[in-house]
């Protein structure tokens, strides 16, 4: 039936110059020049592609055409022409015109566009070049200037680069045309492999010629994000803010499983699936800064880009994470695994961000999706919080008026109770403005959203509902690019998610039973910068023998090791301990002496210990408290590898030490690192002398590295480990070689020292160390002995459980 009109025969010629001319004369009256667009879908007979890209295709057709331009539509795939053929009819069988067109209008577009529409077989480079020359024949024969080519990758990323190279090679449009290629995720499944692809694609395409879709950019809510904002600048200026906002909810709930998807999704699950991606866009929209021109595509990935960097990172406590009960069984039938096999792989994810600078620091945003949960439903919900106490009863309180009634500002995305996408703002904040192309909207009556019935919303939807895809579309088709992802966005983004994704990768997911079943089961709350499921572990989730030990079943071990105290734990309790015991010190010294000094380490060890101390810590005198550091790098201050960065990051900002206590090494002095001349070391010495008393620290945090070493005191040390010198330059094996550390020395003059040892890559050492005399040439470590102060070790049972 339908597989006719792709025979392209003479008489098509003639409906395409005829269709073509209708369109050219409407273009002769608006004085513009007829240009000719080619749209190469690959994929053509796909789920995509018949679910939403032909519509989309279709949709660009009707509004487009006549405006100037001319189309043709090629679908493309690796099936034989005739089979392709039919499949590809079969996909357009369903196109539907807008529901305010005359059906027999509707009906003359149809059989136009399917006039527009051929199925091409692209499998050898030969395919590409007879596509391109049939492209030319056609532009040729009708007389038509070329603007442009769009091709659409509906298509599984492992076949990106053959077609790319193709593409690159065979089909690019002649002079003064452009080339658009669009992609579908997944970019990548981490940091590395979406580089490798970003890498690979770029030896094709010039970056402005992809256009990275991900289709929530293309939602009508989320689209409206930027531009209401805009709109909406005056009211919202002074409430944009960790002031005013309370916390932010991102949410994409489905009801659907990943039945049918497993190969896919078992590689991928919920975080690379949604969050890494369409939330963490989401996100991006609603915390940038700005931009004066919120359709400037440059100005918005600025923007984007300075949020990315302001994201903090991501620790495995900042997400709980579940799978539905059914999907290992879905698995191993899909995927043909063995019996035992059960999967790790989340279909429920929950992430607490926290974006340190002045406008959200402190407020957490809450990005949450899953499978097989009770609703279909997306948003992002701004939640404001509520300082007003209102004097007159309750039953006084309206809704315009009373600032004691929730007040927040929702992007509703779609489904749910709505069914549409929607904003909606709290008649207590402020009434919005809107594009025309959005109306005020009434619900089903009785409805509650969010906890208020919606007549105490200003409630808008749009005018005309659009798919996403036909959106993006339209945007590729007028090159606007600030609706789809970059290059540098996309890495930002899984530089953000691949250490959180790491973390995960061994931790199984709390089982769910699916649906309204799943209860409170999922429920999560979230404090001091972690989130956690608010009911316990109801069973054991991977079957084994016998139960797991979990944390709480072993005690805080006390013990000795090399003749002092030795505190041992779970890595998260040992850090609450040794937290709670700098604490201690720390109020005692500052109660006899009224001030404490802290020298800490840097390294990744005691990163945990600096959040620790910075979430949960209300009691610490940090105004008295002097920092000092027992080692740098010789990089400027500012460099990511400088352990005060990493203070500076993990502590020193999220917490109150007044700026004249806190005493960076001076690495970085007359604009060079480290030189001996400019005496940076005894420039150090001096100031410790002059303000700590006896030189003796109230605390010295250190760490033990895998050779031994302390502070930066690396064995074979030529200096640091006996003499005079409170303060010395060091090597160091690794990057980058050149160090500043405390001596042993000034070390052991501390009233207490703590040695912090993590991780499983310290087994080796710490069962050496434990056996090991005083040779601090051999093992820096084994010179820590305070002479009259206290040692203590605190080892995880990673680390000391050998
Ligand atoms: C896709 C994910 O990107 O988004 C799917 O791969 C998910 O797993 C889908 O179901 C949700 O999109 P929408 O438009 O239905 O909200």
């Amino acid at each position: 039936m339908l597989a006719e009109p792709f025979n392209w025969q003479p008489s098509m010629w003639k409906m395409l110059i005829v269709v073509m001319c209708v369109a050219l004369l409407g273009c002769l009256q608006a004085q513009e020049l007829q240009e000719h667009v080619s749209i190469i879908l690959l994929g053509a007979t796909g789920d995509l592609a018949k679910k939403y890209l032909w519509q989309g295709l279709f949709q660009l057709y009707l509004d487009e055409a006549g405006r100037g331009h001319s189309f043709s539509f090629h679908g493309a795939a690796l099936t034989a022409p005739k089979q392709g053929q039919e499949l590809m009819a079969k996909a357009l069988e369903s196109l539907s015109c807008p529901k305010d067109m005359a059906p027999s209008h509707c009906a003359e577009e149809k059989d136009q566009f399917l006039q527009l529409s051929r199925y091409h077989q692209l499998k050898t480079a030969e395919d590409y070049q007879a596509l391109n020359k049939d492209i030319e024949a056609q532009l040729q024969h009708a007389g038509l200037r070329e603007a442009g080519r769009i091709f659409y990758f509906s298509v599984p990323p492992f076949a990106y680069a053959d077609i790319a190279r193709n593409i690159n090679s065979s089909c690019r449009p002649g002079p003064g045309a452009w080339l658009r290629v669009v992609l579908e995720k997944p970019f990548g499944h981490d940091h590395f492999s979406a580089q490798q692809l970003a890498t690979e694609l770029g030896s094709f395409f010039q970056e402005e010629e992809m256009y990275r879709v991900d289709h929530y950019l293309g939602k009508q809510a989320v689209a409206q994000i930027l531009p209401f904002r805009d709109q909406n600048r005056k009211a919202l200026d002074s409430l944009w803010n960790r002031h005013h906002v309370e916390r932010v909810e991102i949410i994409m709930k489905e009801t659907v499983d990943a039945e049918g998807r497993t190969s896919f999704y078992e590689e991928y699950g919920v975080i690379r699936d949604v969050l890494q991606n369409h939330l963490t866009e989401v996100l991006t929209l609603v915390a940038m800064e700005l931009p004066l021109n919120v359709s400037s595509a440059e100005a918005v990935l600025r923007h984007k880009l300075q949020v990315f960097q302001a994201l903090r990172g991501l620790q495995r406590g900042s997400a709980v994470v579940g799978q539905y009960q059914s999907y290992s069984e879905q698995v191993r039938r899909e995927l043909q695994k063995p019996d035992s096999f059960h999967s790790l792989t989340p279909t429920f994810a929950a992430v607490l961000v926290h974006i340190d600078n002045l406008r959200w620091e402190g407020v957490p945003f809450i990005l949450m999706s899953g499978k097989a949960l009770d609703e279909r439903v997306g948003y992002a919900r701004i939640l404001f919080k509520n300082q007003a106490c209102c004097v007159q009863s309750e039953k006084h309180w309206a809704a315009a008026q009373s600032q004691c009634l929730p007040r927040q500002l929702i992007f509703h995305i779609g489904h749910g109770d709505l069914g549409s996408p929607a904003v909606l703002v709290s008649r207590n904040l402020f009434r919005p403005s809107l594009p025309s192309s959005w109306k005020e909207m009434e619900g089903p009556p009785g409805l509650h959203l969010f906890g208020s019935p919606l007549s105490d919303y200003y409630a808008y939807s749009p005018v005309q509902e659009r798919d996403a895809h036909s959106v993006l579309l339209s945007h590729i088709f007028h090159g606007r690019k600030d609706s789809f992802i970059t290059t540098e966005n996309l890495l930002a983004s899984w530089s953000f998610w691949t250490p959180l994704l790491e973390s995960l990768a061994h931790k199984a997911p709390r089982l769910y039973p699916g649906g309204a079943e799943n209860g409170r089961l999922l429920d999560f709350e979230f404090s001091s910068g972690r989130l956690f499921f608010s009911q316990q572990q109801p069973e054991q989730l991977v079957p084994g023998p016998g139960p797991a030990p979990m944390p709480s079943d072993f005690q805080v071990l006390r013990a000795k090791y090399r003749e002092s105290p030795l505190v041992s734990a779970w890595s998260e309790e040992l850090i609450s301990k040794l937290a709670n015991d700098i604490e201690a010190t720390a109020v005692r010294a500052v109660r006899r002496f009224g001030q404490f000094h802290l020298a800490l380490s840097g390294g990744s060890s005691p990163v945990a210990l600096f959040q620790q101390l910075a979430t949960a810590h209300y009691g610490f005198p940090w105004a008295h408290t002097h920092l000092w550091l027992v080692d740098e790098r010789c990089v400027p201050l500012s460099d990511p590898e400088s352990n005060f960065q990493g203070l500076q990051a993990h502590l020193l900002q999220h917490v109150r030490v007044p700026y004249y206590n806190i005493h960076p090494m001076p690495v970085h002095l007359q604009q060079r690192l480290c030189a001996e001349e400019d005496q940076g070391a005894q420039i150090y010495a001096r100031e410790i002398s002059a303000l700590v008393a006896n030189s003796s620290f109230d605390l010295v945090l250190l760490g033990m590295g895998a050779d031994g070493h302390t502070a930066s005191l690396f064995p074979q040390s030529p200096t640091g480990l006996d003499g005079e010198q409170l303060v010395v330059l060091t090597t160091s094996p690794s990057q980058p070689h050149r160090r500043m550390s405390l001596s042993l020395p000034l070390i052991n003059r501390a009233k207490k020292v703590a040695v912090l040892v993590m991780g499983r890559m310290k087994r080796e050492i710490t069962a050496l160390v434990s056996r090991v005399g005083y040779e601090p040439k051999k093992w820096p470590i084994s010179g820590v002995l305070p002479h009259s102060g206290q040692l203590v070790w605190y080892m995880d049972y990673d680390a000391f459980l050998a």
